[in-house]
């Protein structure tokens, strides 16, 4: 019912109650060969926008203002058929290539070189992933040889007469994607990746010895080998391996908005249980060593899944549209990782542009969807050590999840300031909340943003592309060190407070 407000919600945070620091990389994003991710994508010479390096200067400026950290690349299936050597050197010599994950015809006109030089234009941290598909260790060791070896190697040169003769000196590295999934080119069982990723391990780290590796944990909960795989893969290797991938697409196919909205506690419970997994290997190993969660797939993902690009360049793949409620488990899945900020340590939004992606390109037309203004929202206000809010409020059942506090949140406490985000799950009521802090008090309100729609399906498009987008809200007043707000039905808010600590 419009108008009527839940029962107040009182957040309540102890500014040393710290849960670590939130690695940057959280706020990471994904390009893969894919649809219209790449090519009409970041890149698209033919377009008026496109900048000397065939890049759309449109689409880089709205990612600049994304500030994604850690950028994943190629793939994602794509890099499970892809032979990188294919997309280095002169463009008039590389080949056109179909491309077996997803049907579609891969010019390679843009490739490792090209995604390194945008990477550093945009200040991304490159995150590769090498083919453990069809491709071999031996070649997944020559590609980081190709980024990483000096001038004087084979690879080195190579790279410097394809114009770079400095090493890219890349430090973090995907042995592969989702190995588990029946769907991926040169699927392998557990026993079978761990001997290969063992294998390329070896080789990548002769050539350099310094790189982090992401070993391939399960694709989804859901499937059956789900955690087995992941404790399969960290006993074989987790001596050697830095991080452990997770994915998870979010999906409404019942149009049950308020489970949907509580999906966050979907995504706790998996970094819950694949954290219990890395402990108890690192409680095993002789060495003590513990992985880390890399969470490198996440986003909403259901209404557009086919993946046939029919031999086409470009064609228009995974082109999901984003409306209000999304936007609000978007923020679901980033206050999730803020709580968990001592556990996952990289996290990817897939992807970038276009394919399910919160930016999508139509000729020279450019859409910013739901999901932008919710990412932003958290990414420019990421600095810092989570810290542990207490949520007393009202609550409502789900279907399957459990019960859900009406307020999700989650809390960082940068120098002289707490950042907050929450979101109001309620479709239909306004939220009265009331912070308080131990341990310092709170000054005044340096910056707060309000992402909300006229209802949960309200989405922007071509024809009506400002219908929902982050405002300016002037909802929040300080007094006694406290704060209160009263925030819309179905909205994220996040406030950055000024605050000075108790002596
Ligand atoms: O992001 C689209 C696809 O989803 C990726 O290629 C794959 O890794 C996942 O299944």
């Amino acid at each position: 019912m419009a108008g009527m407000t839940l029962r107040p919600t009182n957040l309540f945070i102890e500014v040393d109650q710290k849960i670590a620091e939130v690695d940057p990389r959280v706020f990471g994003g994904f390009l893969e060969h894919m649809g219209r991710a790449i090519y009409e994508g970041v890149y698209d010479p033919t377009s008026r926008l496109a900048d000397d390096a065939g890049c759309r200067t449109d689409v880089l400026e709205a990612l600049r203002k994304l500030k994604m950290t850690a950028m994943r690349y190629p793939g994602g299936n794509f890099v499970s058929g892809y032979n990188w050597r294919d997309g280095v050197g002169p463009k008039g010599e590389r080949p056109t290539r179909f491309d077996r994950a997803w049907f579609s015809k891969e010019t390679n006109m843009f490739g490792t070189d090209e995604f390194l030089a945008l990477s550093e234009r945009m200040g991304w941290t490159p995150m590769m992933a090498v083919n453990l598909g069809n491709g071999s260790p031996t070649e997944a060791a020559a590609l980081v040889s190709y980024c990483n070896s000096s001038q004087g190697s084979e690879m080195g040169d190579w790279r410097a007469s394809n114009g770079h003769p400095a090493p890219y000196g890349i430090s973090l590295w995907c042995l592969g994607n989702e190995m588990d999934g029946i769907w991926q080119i040169g699927h392998l069982n557990a026993k079978k990746y761990v001997e290969k990723a063992k294998e390329a391990t070896r080789l990548m780290r002769e050539v350099d010895p310094d790189i982090e590796l992401v070993v391939c944990g399960s694709s989804d909960p859901m499937l059956p080998t789900y955690p087995a795989w992941d404790r399969s893969v960290l006993s074989g290797l987790g001596d050697e391996m830095n991080y452990l991938s997770v994915h998870r697409y979010a999906r409404n196919f019942r149009r049950d908005t308020p489970q949907f909205l509580a999906f966050g506690l979907a995504v706790d419970k998996q970094i819950e249980e694949l954290n219990r997994i890395c402990l108890e290997v690192q409680h095993q190993s002789e060495t003590g060593h513990r992985s880390f969660l890399s969470f490198d797939e996440w986003n909403v993902w259901y209404r557009h899944l086919s993946p046939f690009g029919w031999g086409q360049r470009a064609p228009h793949l995974l082109e999901e549209t984003y409306n209000v409620e999304d936007a609000l488990v978007v923020a679901g899945f980033l206050n999730s990782f803020i709580r968990h900020a001592d556990v996952v340590k990289i996290a990817n939004l897939s992807q970038a542009v276009n394919v399910v992606a919160p930016i999508r390109t139509r000729g020279d037309d450019i859409l910013i969807q739901s999901i932008y203004y919710a990412f932003e929202m958290f990414s420019s206000r990421s600095e810092g050590e989570a810290l542990k809010v207490s949520t007393d409020g009202p609550r409502y059942q789900t279907r399957k999840l459990g019960m859900a506090t009406f307020a999700d949140t989650s809390a960082i406490l940068g120098d002289g300031v707490i950042h907050l985000f929450i979101v109001n799950r309620s479709v239909d009521e306004s939220m009265a909340l009331e912070i308080e802090l131990q341990g310092a008090t709170i000054l005044n309100v340096l910056s707060a943003d309000c992402l909300t729609g006229p209802s949960p399906k309200a989405k922007n498009t071509f024809a009506r592309p400002n219908l929902v987008r982050s405002t300016s809200f002037d909802g929040f007043s300080v007094s006694s060190g406290s704060a209160d707000a009263t925030l819309p039905p179905l909205s994220l808010v996040a406030v950055s407070l000024s605050i000075v600590k108790a002596p």
